[in-house]
């Protein structure tokens, strides 16, 4: 028996996989972008890069507003929107049926605003008519916030039909795309999204240190109606318009550029351009069926109906009496593959597999359904 060869005689790949959800494996190129030398955040090559950069983002995110790239993780982002768009003491609502609900909960209520929660079973995807109920009876509600791919449960949330509804009452809608954009089809406009929070960790297949945030028209009339300075300057999208606008010929950001992370994502980005962004996402989403028959076949069922599945990142159900946490170690010491167990109500009950690289192929899910389906629990 060769070392690589388990005692069922299959044969056991020691190749490191990364697949959890986020960071992602990105490509060599974007590591080698992101060692490249140390630029000035400045002068004309950098705008220009600068400009292509942020040009692919508001064609990733579907949207005619602004775009600006914070120097900082997807958080940094979603903190920016909130913190810019709303007063201290003006009510947000926020949809939470995860972990990541949880954490939009906390970063609104650190930025001093007044939670209203419509909570969802973790799980299950929030109800349009639910959020339309609350908005009905509360017209103090300034904003919607809600999470897109909640990353705890695999759960994608309906915010294409939830926007409009925001919409409809005069609220603001903030979404957290963090672990969504660049891997499952997005339309910020036309889903009436007014701020949009994202990274680059994830499916835009970065290495992390970049969050990527949109603005339109009626984020900016909220923004302008406020204070100046009431949460920050880092943090207040008027700054970034600022140098973007006025600086934007020279010095297009208000502070020192991640200049390679820039170049890393330029790469990245230039990648999923060339491939076609509907090309990638049905690639993303046929990788996502090929893992569900190999959940079924290995008896963990997805937790997720193939209907509803979020396309980049799929939780198995653990068979009855194993701990999720046993499978995420059998992955790991037998077969090199990093995967995630659940978050939260979760955690020992299933196991998460992240399928958002873009290098991501059918071979490498192909290894997780047979070791899967050679688990020895
Ligand atoms: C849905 C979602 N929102 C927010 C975050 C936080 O992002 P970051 O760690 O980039 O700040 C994550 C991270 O995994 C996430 O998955």
């Amino acid at each position: 028996m060769s070392r690589n060869e388990g005692s069922d005689g299959l044969e056991k790949n020691k190749k490191f996989r990364m697949m959890i959800p986020g960071p992602v494996e990105v490509h060599p190129d974007v590591l080698k972008a992101m060692g490249s030398p140390v630029e000035p955040h400045y002068g004309d090559a950098w705008v220009e890069k600068n400009r292509r950069v942020l040009e692919m983002l508001a064609t990733i995110f579907n949207t005619t507003g602004d775009v600006f790239l914070m120097v900082g993780s997807g958080t940094c982002a979603i903190d920016a929107g909130f913190g810019s768009c709303l007063q201290s003491g003006e009510r947000i609502l926020i949809g939470n049926n995860g972990f990541f609900g949880d954490r939009l909960v906390s970063i609104a209520e650190h930025n001093g605003l007044d939670v209203v929660q419509m909570k969802g079973e973790w799980g299950k995807e929030l109800d349009p008519q639910a959020i339309r109920d609350v908005l009905k009876k509360d017209s103090a509600i300034k904003a919607v916030a809600i999470v897109h791919g909640e990353t705890s449960t695999t759960v994608l949330n309906p915010i294409q039909e939830i926007g409009p509804i925001v919409r409809e009452y005069g609220a603001l809608f903030l979404v957290d795309a963090v672990s969504s954009l660049g891997g499952v089809p997005f339309d910020m406009d036309n889903w009436c999204i007014d701020v949009c929070a994202s990274a680059t960790q994830k499916c835009l297949g970065a290495p992390p240190g970049l969050a990527p945030v949109a603005v339109n028209e009626r984020a900016w009339k909220s923004i302008d109606r406020k204070e100046k300075g009431e949460h920050g300057w880092y943090a207040d999208l008027r700054v970034w318009r600022q140098y973007a606008t006025e600086w934007g010929d020279w010095h297009p950001s208000p502070i020192t550029m991640a200049t390679n992370n820039v170049n890393a994502l330029l790469v990245s980005l230039t990648q999923l351009m060339e491939e076609g962004i509907d090309v990638r996402m049905e690639r993303y989403r046929s990788l996502a069926m090929q893992l569900r028959e190999g959940l079924r076949a290995a008896g963990m069922p997805p937790f997720t109906t193939d209907a509803k599945m979020n396309p980049v990142l799929t939780a198995g159900v653990s068979p009855q009496g194993i701990n999720s946490a046993e499978i995420v170690k059998y992955l790991l010491d037998e077969y090199a593959v990093q995967i995630s167990g659940g978050l939260g109500e979760l955690k020992t009950k299933i196991f998460r597999i992240g399928h958002m690289s873009p290098i991501m192929t059918k071979d490498d899910i192909q290894i997780v359904c047979d070791a899967l389906k050679a688990f020895p629990g």
